[in-house]
């Protein structure tokens, strides 16, 4: 199993898109481990967004990623999930981004680009352990469709 961090971002949250993106993975047969409604602090958005500190968007992002509350996901699946899922969420400036894209679909602009989504399996992992703790993650549950998901 793979996994990706999602957030949905302030701006998702605040126009109702929390369900038609949530559907989005669900309809792909993404397995969600973990899903919670929380308001990211500075510390919490410096550190997930380490690798961006100094570049001259940093301050505009941790500002707009603390503005409000937003959903995070752990969402699973078999070894290519975490490149599957950047490929539905589309590319970084919504205004580029493919339709049928979740940036492409319903965004216009790079700094309110509604969803960040792990960019490595490796960042997933580092990414879930900064979001949850492992008492809020469901990693291994049964689900009744998943033969009819995977061969
Ligand atoms: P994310 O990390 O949020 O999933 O987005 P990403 O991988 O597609 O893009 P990344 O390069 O990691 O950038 C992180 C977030 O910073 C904001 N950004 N603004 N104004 C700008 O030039 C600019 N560049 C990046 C976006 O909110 C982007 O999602
Ligand atoms: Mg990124």
């Amino acid at each position: 199993m793979e996994r990706a961090l999602i957030i949905l971002k302030p701006d998702a949250v605040q126009r109702g898109l929390i369900g038609p993106i949530i559907s989005r993975i669900e309809q792909r047969g993404l397995k969600i481990q973990g899903l919670k409604l929380m308001q990211v602090d500075e510390s919490l958005a410096r550190k997930h967004y380490g690798e961006h500190e100094g570049k001259p968007f940093f301050n505009g992002l941790v500002s707009y990623i603390t503005s409000a509350p937003v959903v995070v996901l752990v969402v699973a699946g078999k070894a290519g999930t975490v490149e599957m899922i950047r490929t539905m969420v589309g590319a970084t400036n919504p205004a580029k981004a493919a339709p049928g894209t979740i940036r492409g679909d319903f965004g216009v602009e790079i700094g309110r680009n509604l969803i960040h989504a792990s960019d490595s399996p490796e960042s997933g992992e580092r990414e879930t352990a900064i979001f949850f703790s492992a008492a809020e993650l469901i990693a291994d549950w049964g689900r009744a469709t998943d033969a009819w998901i995977y061969e």
